[in-house]
Parts: structure tokens; sequence; C-alpha cells
């Protein structure tokens, strides 16, 4: 390989190439996956990233505009493979292009009603506010929308929305937005540490000292001293891993990083079950397959949305079209058993050019996994477990700061409460850019100010901790294997804290959950090898993960009611009085406690939702 790569080399599909020109440069490779520096232990991030999604790209650029600081983004993966490449439908925001009688006024309301009214409502103002505008950002970086005959980008009506407004590039928005990103970060000199596992944000008498990873090539344990932190590390729908559309890497590891710090956890229990997964492995079918016509039918061809939203049928949102569809499958007006029962989704309707310009991705999955062309034939789809409305508190929005200082959070391990307890489709990646960039600039701010005040021996004294643990944990020649725990994990996950959920499974499930959290304690990992370890960085992941799963049972235990993507058999309306109202779940050492906090309302009182 030769010793520098063209930037080009990693734009793949010409989704940033523009970028790529304009900026004329080359991204040096040193033939490592981390910084020399970091390497050699000598340098002190000001602001330090964990996640390359598209919140932390975001932010990095924000944070990088002060050339003064030393900004580097830390990822376990490498920087273009976030869970943010995998969104598809586009990005919610104002522009006053498709539709001149949108207005941010309507993005507002469309979102705190579709969050079944748990949105704080002042977050949900600046949000709408500014989503417009990150869009026309995007585009001055180059990325490739779909256009219309004039040349300004279309926008589609997702999901929940009054309007058109999500801006896209075909079902491949979130691909394009993560290219185009990396592009910019390359430009501005972020530096990137690729292939590095976080184990431990170390914070001592108050102090923030800075992060201790392995790096996964060379199976060093690394240390990594800096003023202040964004956690951008993405959701965790891997703790529902029979049925997912997350990546392997959406394992929570920021929100149990962040729990272990004193954040909590808000709103775990409001989990998104994304309607349209593939029947066979829940890979998602974005919802820009419906925005575009696709019809939902029952297995005698009708469209059963016509019986639970007569107005916004397929385009209804998230929570109430996925209760739809697992209620059609179990009153036996699916196809199909067990987990991989279905319905269909039809889109014959639609000419095929149309299929291939806007929905290529939704073509070829459907023809790879299910073996079905979309354009002769309907394919069997079934809801998956899709995004965490839920995430780690922030503060205060127009910061993003935690209630730790020095310490951010953005994207989806965040809550800034936005989403309450239901996402609108495309609400997601303009989330990211919007409060990306508030990360950035606050801890920018925050770190420009600020001395370092950590502990250096501290922090070794950490790093050492972590390598007796690989050690001890590796060399282990019994215990129940790592695997077996997240195949029990996802399966109590699914059935008892899924779609639906009632008192008794919630139960069992709390206890199925600690029984597997003690059996973890003693697992099997199996793999003492350094080089790449998976079986390592699997065990480290699935302890995230159960964390992750211990806080979404105790806050759907506790919530008696229904909103949202909380659904309580038992309790099948909102209970407004008792429960507007964000859950927050602490961890202090190995015992959790439920609060609660008020939502923010401003102008929106809650009423019934209707579609
Ligand atoms: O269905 C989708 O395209 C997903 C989009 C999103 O989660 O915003």
């Amino acid at each position: 390989m030769s010793t520098e790569i063209s930037r080009r080399t990693f734009i793949k599909g010409g989704a940033a190439a523009g970028v790529a020109i304009a900026a004329g440069t080359y991204f040096k490779w040193e033939g490592n996956n981390i910084p020399k520096n970091v390497r050699d232990g000598n340098v002190t991030y000001d602001v330090l990233i964990i996640g390359s999604g598209g919140a932390g790209m975001k932010a990095a650029l924000e944070a990088a505009k002060n050339d003064k600081l030393k900004v580097a983004v830390m990822t376990k993966m490498i920087p273009t493979r976030s869970a943010s490449t995998m969104a598809q439908g586009g990005m919610n925001g104002v522009t006053g292009v498709t539709d001149p009688d949108d207005t941010t006024e309507s993005h507002a309301f469309d979102t705190v009603k579709g969050g079944d009214y748990l949105c704080d409502q002042d977050a949900v103002e600046y949000f709408a506010e500014t989503a417009g505008k990150v869009i026309y950002e995007m585009d001055y970086m180059g990325y490739p929308y779909n256009r219309q005959k004039d040349g300004s980008f279309h926008q589609r009506k997702m999901g929940g929305s009054s309007h058109a407004r999500a801006a896209y590039y075909e079902d491949r928005s979130g691909h394009a937005m993560v290219h185009a990103l990396f592009e910019q970060c390359l430009a501005k000199n972020v530096e990137f540490i690729s292939e590095c596992q976080m184990l431990e944000i170390v914070r001592k008498d108050e102090k923030l000292s800075g992060v201790v990873a392995v790096d996964m090539r060379s199976g060093n344990f690394i240390s990594i001293p800096t003023k202040s932190i964004i956690i951008a590390t993405g959701g965790y729908g891997r703790a529902y891993w029979i049925r997912t559309t997350n990546p392997y890497s959406s394992t929570g590891d920021g929100i149990a990083m962040g729990m272990q710090l004193g954040i909590p956890f808000k709103d775990p229990e409001m989990v998104q079950f994304h309607p349209t997964g593939l029947a066979s492995n829940g890979v998602l079918l974005s919802e820009s397959s419906r925005s575009e016509g696709a019809y939902l039918l029952d297995k005698d061809g009708n469209r059963f949305m016509a019986r639970y939203a007569p107005k916004a049928m397929e385009l209804a949102t998230r929570d109430i079209v996925a209760r739809s569809i697992e209620t059609e499958i179990s009153e036996g007006r699916g196809i199909g058993e067990g987990l991989h029962a279905a319905v269909y989704m039809d889109f014959r309707h639609i000419p095929k050019e149309r299929i291939m310009e806007r929905l290529g991705q939704v073509y070829d999955l459907s023809l790879r996994f299910e073996g079905v062309d979309i354009s002769k034939q309907p394919v069997p789809i079934r809801c998956s477990c899709h995004y965490s409305m839920g995430g780690l508190e922030v503060d205060d929005y127009k910061t993003t700061a935690t209630r730790v200082p020095g310490v951010y959070a953005a994207g989806e391990c965040s809550c800034v409460s936005i989403h309450g307890a239901n996402r609108l489709g495309a609400n997601s990646l303009s989330e990211v850019l919007v409060f990306g960039t508030v990360a950035g600039k606050s801890a920018a701010e925050y770190a420009a100010k600020t001395k370092y005040e950590g502990n250096l021996e501290v922090l070794k004294a950490s790093r050492d901790q972590w390598l007796a643990k690989f050690d001890e944990v590796t060399t282990r020649t019994a215990g129940t294997p790592v695997v077996e725990i997240r195949d029990k994990m996802a399966e109590t996950m699914w059935y008892k804290a899924g779609v639906y959920r009632d008192e008794q499974h919630l139960n069992e499930a709390s206890k199925e959950i600690d029984a597997l959290m003690e059996l973890y304690k003693n697992c099997y990992v199996g793999d003492p090898s350094h080089t790449y370890n998976t079986a390592f960085m699997n065990y480290i992941e699935i302890g995230n993960l159960l964390q992750i799963s211990k806080a979404i049972v105790l806050g759907a235990t506790a919530r008696k009611e229904s909103r949202g993507g909380h659904s309580r058999k038992d309790f099948p309306l909102r209970d407004d009085k008792n429960f507007m109202k964000h859950t927050l779940v602490f961890k202090e050492g190995n015992t959790y406690k439920t609060e609660y906090k008020d939502v923010v309302v401003t102008k929106y009182q809650p009423k019934e939702r209707k579609y």
C-alpha cells in the first residue's frame, strides 16, 4: 500500500467528491490507526470526542474552528463505519425549498406530538429553528442531495410529518453525511484515533483525567489525557440483538461509561421499534419506502393501516405503525412463524425507475436478503429495534453539558429530550448535526478557558488495572460464554421488554437480566491474544448492554402508562397526571435507582394523538 492515500480514495461513489476537489489536500497515512503522539503518550487533548458518527464528527468540526485547540475523534470502528452511515431516509428541517408553506412552528409541533408530549419543548423549538440551517450547511459542504430540476434539493415527507421536510440522498442519507463530514474533518486536521475501544472515563476527586482505551490492532492499553470529552457513541439497539436495524457496534458504550460517572440515563424505557425491518434479519428498509408510496399489506392483501391511522395510513408515527404490524401478526393476519412472522410491504404500483432513483438500497437489500424483486413482488417485513429516544441526561440543550463538568453528550447516546417517547423519521440526522454543533462549540469554549486539572498518575493506574483485568478475564478456563449471555439477554429484551410490555413480563425480564449480570461476572471470554481480540471487545460490549438492559427494564416497569414507544398492555392509556415526566436512572456502584424530572412545556399542551 502506498504511504499516502489520496483523500479521494476514501470517497466511494463520489458522495463528497466536490469537497475533495475543492479542498485539494491529502490525508497523510502514517501506517497506524492512532496518531504517534498518542502512542508515545505525549499529548493532552483539549476536546476528545468519543464516536465518529454524525454527532461526533460535526462536534469535531465545530471545536476545530478554534485552531489553538487540540481536537481528536476516537472510535472503536474506522471513522466512516458508524451507525449514522446506516441512516437512510433523510434529515428534517424547514428550508422553504420544496414546501414553502412549511414552518418551524409546524416542525416543532409535529415533533412534540410525535413524541407523545414527553419532549422538552424549549429544546424542540431550538431544534426546529436550527435544523433547516444545517441542511443548507451540508449543501455547502458538498452533500449530494437528490435535487429538483432547478438544482435545489428535494425534500420528502416522512412519518408523522405534516409537510415534506426531509432532505435526502437517495436512501443512503446517513452514508453521504458521514463521508461529507469526514472530508471536512480531514481538511481541518482533526485527528482520528481509530479502532480503539473506550474502557473508562477516568475522573477522581471531581477532576476529569481522560480516557482509558484498548487499541484493537496492537492490543495495547492506552490512556489519553483530555480537558473535555464529548460522548457521541450512538445507541444500543444491540440489546435487542436478535432483531435490530443497528450495526454490531451499537452497544451503548458511552451511556454505560457516563452512568459510571454519575450521569443519569434519561428515559431508558423509550426504545423505538422501526416498523419495517426485513423479516429474516431485521435489517432496515427505510421509511422513505412508505414516503415514496409503498403500502403495508396483511396476508390477504388488505391495507390494514386504514384501521389504525385512517388519515396518515402508512405515514403515521413509527410507534403506531409498529404496534399495528405486531397486532396484525398476533391476530393471525400475518405470514410465517415466530420471530420471522411478518406482513408485506408492497412497491409494485411505484414506477421502477423511481424505485431505482430514490430507493436503490431498499431494492438491493430486499433482493439480497429476501430474494424479492420489489418491483415485482411485495417484500415481508416486521418491526426491528431501531433507536433510543433516551440517553445520557443533558443538563442544558444550549450547551449539551452533562452534570459532570467537562463532559458533554450528543447524538443518540444523549437525551436532550427532543424526541420524547417516539422519534419522527428523519429527525435523527438533523439532531446529530444541530446538537453535535452545540456540543463542539461548548466543549471548545470550556477547554479554552480551563487548565488540564486531571491526574496522569491516576489515569495510568486505571490503564494498568484494565490490563490486569484483561489478563484475568481472557485466561479464565470456565464460565458461561459471553455469546450465550448475549443471546439470552436479547431474547429477554425482545420478548419481555419489546414492542408490547406488561408487569408480569417486565418482572421476569428484571430477574433474567439480574441473573445474566451475575453470570457475566465470571463469564468465559476464551481468547487471551492481543491482536484484534474481538472476544474481549464483545466482553466489554455485552457488559455495557447488560447495564443498558437493566435500566430499560427498570424504567419500563416503573412507567405504568402507555406513551409513544413504551406500550403497556396492562396500562394502555397515557397518564399525563402521573407520568408527564422523565425517568432518570442512576447507577451507584452496582445499585440502580430511579428518579423523575418534569417535562418542559412551552406552548403545546398534551392532547390525544390522532393520525
Ligand atoms: O427509515 C429510515 O430511513 C430511518 C430514518 C431515521 O431513523 O430517521
